[in-house]
């Protein structure tokens, strides 16, 4: 996680840094760090936020014109200044940023103690600057090529920004695992630095993207230099990147998460159109014709994903399972590739992220594509590493998601994965064109009735303040609502750190039922589909325990409003698109309750958006 930005030019290079920082806020908020160089480097660091360090910095940066910066997510030693990047070799001569984690640092930094150096933090950052130094001094190398040569003998992850004071025209960033992007301009007398585009578009929307283990040079009105880690030219391409910033702000909202699930009827309305065909009748994914018949006769669907994104993923398992007949399985990322699993080339492989770039994730589609099974993607980010290297990748519009938890990148992953599994239903013949035409039709109403839930706004925010003091929740649901559960109980948990554990309605009475009693709420998704009288039927178990009950149900609901203490009222849609609009009020929820108890909902704590760390 963390997120690096850098800067050599002709313009002031702090406020670059500061700005970039606080746009790659989302990856990790535990410290922050510049260093610019003046002859000498100047660092300013601070524990918390972007905005102490900005504080920090005083008038000596004026007119310095080259500069690296990094926020923190702690990984290795808390979050104190020491810790906080950029870290400076025992020379004092190169400093660096890093996002990442070097495996092998304790076995370098021993080695290292053994030759003298000392440490005054325990970052593994720390001890890769001076392995560095230690490489440079040994071979006697310019900064380049030691930090080529260190690499060789590193394992993890990382994106660098590096810069050694005996080259002061010249800033190395490289990058393995860990997403980073330079932006570039025609003259190439400046070159910025980013963990993502997104500090970079409002100064050149010219982008290059680097692969693994690609090491670059920056300077000043030179072209730029890319080699791999022994030396070999690489060719690169420079991409040109539209991102409307405009949206990347608040607005008239308190929070990024209540803009972002507002904006989820325009951002549901995006994905579904941008996935249809000029006449709004059929679906049509661009560019998938060349894997179309590989998905047709795909032996399986294995989705991978994390978090939220895994959520998605069982609403896709029920769907794609239902319309198109192809087994589906969902796998935790991290688990996946370390079980040794059985993939062959029949399958597909289905990676769902918002970020594009979750370490776990990229690294179970990596190991499909090695086994020979294609890959797929559902990810909202342009040009993100999960898009860059899968055979196909269907985006989700949902435009730069902030908050730290994920709301309308979730809804618009169930309605890409939602399409496909009409489409793949209608290619293999297992629905018909009408049921297809129907189904579409309906989607396209989703936007509207999303937007009808907004009006429960304030009847939801009443409701949530009763749970201020609440220390732990049970949501349940059964059949496409079950991920609703699971998903609702996440979004509790992540941003007010009550405890909340999502369970499938009917496993309650093996183990779970024992917790019920008047202080454990259970929130239920009974949606009136096939299993609603079981749902009616669980409540009842619930209530005659004493245990309190918040329901989402449909406006026209008969029976569960009666044993329910509370609920949360959607439009009925039809069973497998019930999912997009009965997970927005439990989002309002979490949100609300987080508030009353005064939480950081953008910001969590020890959370960080875009998780580039195994
Ligand atoms: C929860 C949340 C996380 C992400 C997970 C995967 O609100 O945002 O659980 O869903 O870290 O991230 P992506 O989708 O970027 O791969």
């Amino acid at each position: 996680m963390c997120g690096i930005v850098g800067y050599i030019g002709n313009k002031e290079a702090s406020p670059i840094l500061v700005d970039g920082l606080k746009k790659l806020e989302y990856r990790g908020y535990d410290s922050a760090g510049i260093a610019v160089l003046n002859g000498d480097f100047l660092i300013y660091k601070q524990p918390g936020k972007v905005i102490n360090l900005e504080e920090s910095i005083d008038e000596r940066v004026k007119g310095l014109s080259m500069g690296i910066a990094h926020t923190r997510w702690a990984t290795h030693g808390e979050p104190t200044e020491q810790n906080a990047h950029p870290h400076k070799s025992n020379n004092g001569e190169i400093v660096i940023v890093h996002n990442g984690i070097i495996e092998n640092y304790k076995f370098l930094k021993d080695e290292l103690i053994k030759h003298g150096y000392t440490f005054i933090g325990q970052t593994d950052t720390e001890v890769l600057v001076n392995y560095i130094q230690f490489v440079q001094e040994k071979n006697h190398l310019n900064i380049e090529d030691a930090l080529k040569k260190t690499l060789q003998g590193i394992n993890g992850a990382y994106a660098l920004a590096v810069m050694d004071k005996k080259e002061p025209n010249k800033m190395v960033v490289t990058r393995k695992g860990s997403p980073l992007a330079i932006g570039v301009t025609e003259t190439n007398e400046e070159f910025y630095v980013a963990s993502d585009a997104i500090p970079i578009v409002e100064h050149t929307q010219s982008l290059v993207y680097l692969n693994d283990d690609e090491v670059v040079v920056l300077e000043r009105g030179k072209k730029l230099k890319i080699t791999d880690i022994y030396g070999v030219q690489k060719p690169y391409r420079v991409k040109n990147i539209d991102l409307n910033l405009n949206k990347v702000s608040k607005g008239k909202y308190e929070h990024y998460m209540l803009k972002e699930i507002f904006e989820q009827p325009e951002t549901i309305k995006n994905t579904l159109y941008s996935h249809l065909n000029t006449e709004n009748t059929n679906i049509n994914f661009e560019n998938l014709d060349v894997l179309k018949d590989k998905l047709i006769k795909a032996n399986r669907i294995i989705i991978v994903s994390c978090g939220t994104s895994w959520h998605a993923g069982i609403v896709g398992e029920y769907i794609i399972e239902e319309l198109a007949r192809i087994p589906v399985e969902v796998e935790y990322a991290s688990e996946f590739r370390y079980r040794n699993p059985i993939i062959t080339e029949g399958d597909i492989v289905m990676a769902i992220s918002q970020s594009g770039e979750t370490a776990d994730t990229l690294a179970a589609l990596r190991y499909s594509k090695s086994k020979g099974a294609t890959t797929f993607c559902i990810c909202n980010v342009f040009g993100s590493s999960m898009a860059r290297e899968c055979d196909f990748t269907a985006y989700t519009y949902a435009g730069s998601e902030v908050g730290v938890a994920s709301t309308k990148a979730f809804t618009a992953q169930v309605a890409v994965v939602s399409l496909l599994a009409i489409q793949l239903g209608v290619e293999r013949n297992t629905i018909s064109q009408e049921k297809a035409s129907a189904l579409v039709e309906e989607i396209k109403t989703l936007p509207l009735e999303v937007n009808k839930i907004f009006s429960t706004n304030e009847h939801i925010k009443s409701i949530a303040k009763n749970y201020t003091q609440t220390t732990s929740f049970l949501f349940l649901g059964r059949g496409i609502n079950f991920p609703i559960a699971l998903e609702g109980a996440l979004k509790l948990k992540e941003i007010s750190y009550i405890h909340a554990e999502g369970y499938p309605a009917a496993e309650m009475k093996h183990g779970p039922i024992a917790m019920i009693e008047e202080s454990l709420p259970t929130v239920i998704v009974a949606t009136n589909n096939e299993y609603y009288d079981k749902l009616v039927s669980n409540a009842q178990e619930i209530k005659a325990r004493k245990g309190p009950i918040l329901a989402v149900i449909n406006e026209d609901d008969s029976d569960m409003i009666h044993v329910a203490d509370f609920v949360f009222k959607v439009p009925r849609v039809s069973d497998m698109l019930q999912p997009i609009v009965s997970v927005i009020p439990l989002q309002l929820f979490s949100y609300h309750v987080a508030v009353f108890k005064g939480c950081n909902v953008d910001q969590p704590r020890n959370l960080a958006k875009s998780v580039t760390v195994e």
